[in-house]
């Protein structure tokens, strides 16, 4: 089974079709930026962007995702941090980190369709990602520090970067 993983073809071999892609990811793949939290559906923790957008990656199976494009927190800034990644920084967002991966995959998501989101578009772009230890007052503030960004920089090859490191054979962080 092959699936295309931050821009690069990966053979996962004889894989059962329905293991979720956060397993394949993780345990197969060892890409263990994303995160296991609640396994159904209601933390945030494993998102992933399938194409561009945001999903959990617990409820998708590997066997669902042929030529699809899947992206992982690995593949999101590869040469250089995404700028929500800087900004997350900037912010100091994380504190145990746990739930981070997936709290950057939805913010970069929602900048990437929408660069200057409102307070409101930005709570409910974020709604599903949870975290436990209440930086949520950061995040709001780092999402818009990256959008501020984004408007003065036309970055958003940078959400390409997968594909284009894929084809440079680029490897994930
Ligand atoms: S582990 Fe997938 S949403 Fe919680
Ligand atoms: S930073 Fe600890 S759960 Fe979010």
């Amino acid at each position: 089974m092959q699936l295309t993983i931050n821009g690069q073809a990966q053979d996962l071999g004889d894989l059962d079709p329905e293991m979720p892609l956060l397993w394949a990811l993780r345990d197969i793949l060892g890409l263990v930026g994303t995160k296991y939290g609640c396994g159904v559906a209601q933390c945030g923790a494993c998102t992933v962007w399938l194409d561009d957008n945001p999903v959990r990656s617990c409820q998708l199976t590997v066997g669902a995702l042929a030529g699809r494009r899947i992206t992982t927190i690995e593949g999101l800034g590869q040469d250089e941090l995404h700028p929500v990644q800087r900004a997350w920084v900037e912010h100091d967002v994380a504190q145990c980190g746990y739930c981070q991966a997936g709290q950057i995959m939805s913010a970069a998501a929602l900048l990437k369709r929408d660069p200057s989101p409102s307070m409101a578009a930005i709570e409910s772009a974020m709604a599903g990602n949870l975290c436990r230890c209440g930086t949520y007052t950061r995040i709001v503030a780092a999402v818009q520090s990256a959008a501020q960004s984004l408007a003065q920089i036309d970055c958003y090859e940078v959400g390409e970067s997968a594909q284009a490191a894929g084809d440079r054979g680029g490897a994930a962080v």
